[in-house]
């Protein structure tokens, strides 16, 4: 079978503003039908990707092809109107002198009758099968954004780009809208690159996330890959809180008071972060130093006093103080459990969910 061609294919981008890199060097492909998501904090370049690809911005360097036709590299360049990329951003604006059903008819041509078909297939897949008469200004703002979001999906973009598309909604407005957004999306195989600087929704959404730092990729795979197999501190630090235990490495092991780590490739007497999230820590609720029924994978029970517990919902997150050497852990616990401060409990760390890496300075 040959290869297939990717539907967005960036390579080599970059971009500088008055002498400084904020896209650098980034490479990425999106297939047909997939959804790749730029993660990354406010200023590392998403958007300015983005718009690079959308072609409203011209890159410094690098190339975008579409299908394997090259829109945009140092000589050439398709203009925006006719690189059929769909774009969906968070400022969204609909026409207001048009009602809801010419907003999303807007950017389609042919025959009448094709067009009111497709305009009331979207409208009825987003749930505003009632509202095609209706003006902008008489919707609220999550239908206003369905509106946009319809618009955008009408003429068959071969690749949508999506800016922070839904961070305008509340919480459970949005998990039905994004979710029926994909859906549409990969029906028509369409090829989806979305911004957010949210973990959980890249991780809801993606195929594939693009973690971003200061302009370039530093990691990019499966979410579950990029959630356990992270290529440094900042990237766990990224998905969720966590903890760092200081160790030194001897002979490929890392001694600390929770027992030891292997430290693989480490030079011996180098200094490593051993990272663990709050969820990954084991607390002895019932037995004094034993443990709660330790497998080989716990390591040494330490003590620690309870700081702070605060009660989450699905669960408590305790802060202690290690007895050892005064260290704050945070450990997160079923939400039937909510120590009280004060209380000493004794504390191991899952040994198959720490992360090691040479220790930062
Ligand atoms: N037109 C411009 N002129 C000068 N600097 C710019 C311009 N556009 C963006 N920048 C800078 O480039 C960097 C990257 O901006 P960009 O908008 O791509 O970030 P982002 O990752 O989308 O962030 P956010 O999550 O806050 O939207 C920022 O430091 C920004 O200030
Ligand atoms: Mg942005």
């Amino acid at each position: 079978m040959p290869a297939q061609v990717p539907r967005l294919q960036i390579d080599n981008l970059s971009r500088q503003y008055d002498g400084r890199l904020v896209v650098d060097d980034i490479s990425l492909a999106v297939m047909p039908g997939q959804v790749t998501c730029l993660l990354g904090p406010s200023g590392c370049g998403k958007s300015t990707t983005l718009r690079m690809i959308a072609g409203v911005e011209v890159q410094d360097a690098g190339i975008v092809r579409v299908d394997g036709e090259v829109i945009c590299d140092g000589t050439a360049r398709v203009p925006p109107e006719e690189r059929q990329i769909g774009l969906m951003f968070q400022d969204f604006a609909l026409f207001p002198h048009l009602t809801v059903e010419g907003n999303v008819a807007f950017g389609l041509a042919g025959p009448k009758a094709k067009t009111q078909a497709r305009v009331a297939e979207l409208l009825d897949r987003v749930g505003l099968g009632h509202f095609g008469k209706s003006f902008p200004h008489e919707l609220s703002g999550g239908e206003q954004q369905r509106v946009a979001l319809a618009r955008a999906i009408a003429p068959r973009p071969r690749i949508m780009l999506m800016d922070e598309p839904f961070s305008g909604l509340d919480n459970r407005l949005r998990d039905g809208i994004r979710d029926e957004t994909l859906d549409i999306l990969r029906d028509e195989d369409t090829a989806v690159l979305l911004v957010t600087h949210e973990p959980e929704e890249a991780m809801r959404m993606a195929d594939d996330i693009a973690l971003m730092r200061n302009g370039r990729i530093v990691q990019q795979g499966a979410p579950y890959n990029i959630y356990n197999a992270p290529v440094d501190r900042d990237a766990v630090a990224f998905f969720s809180d966590i903890n760092v235990i200081r160790g030194t490495v001897r002979g490929a092991l890392t001694e600390t008071p929770f027992g030891h780590f292997l430290a693989p490739g480490v030079q011996d007497g180098s200094a490593v972060d051993i990272v663990i999230r709050p969820q990954h820590i084991k607390i002895d609720f019932d037995r004094a130093g034993r443990g709660p029924n330790p497998t080989p994978q716990d390591g040494t029970p330490a003590r620690g006093v309870v700081q702070r517990a605060r009660f989450m919902g699905s669960e408590s997150l305790v802060e202690f103080r290690m007895d050892h050497d005064g260290s704050i852990l945070k450990a997160t616990v079923p939400n039937v459990f909510l120590p009280s401060p004060g209380k000493a409990l004794w504390l191991m760390l899952r040994r198959d969910r720490c992360f090691v890496f040479p220790a930062r300075a």
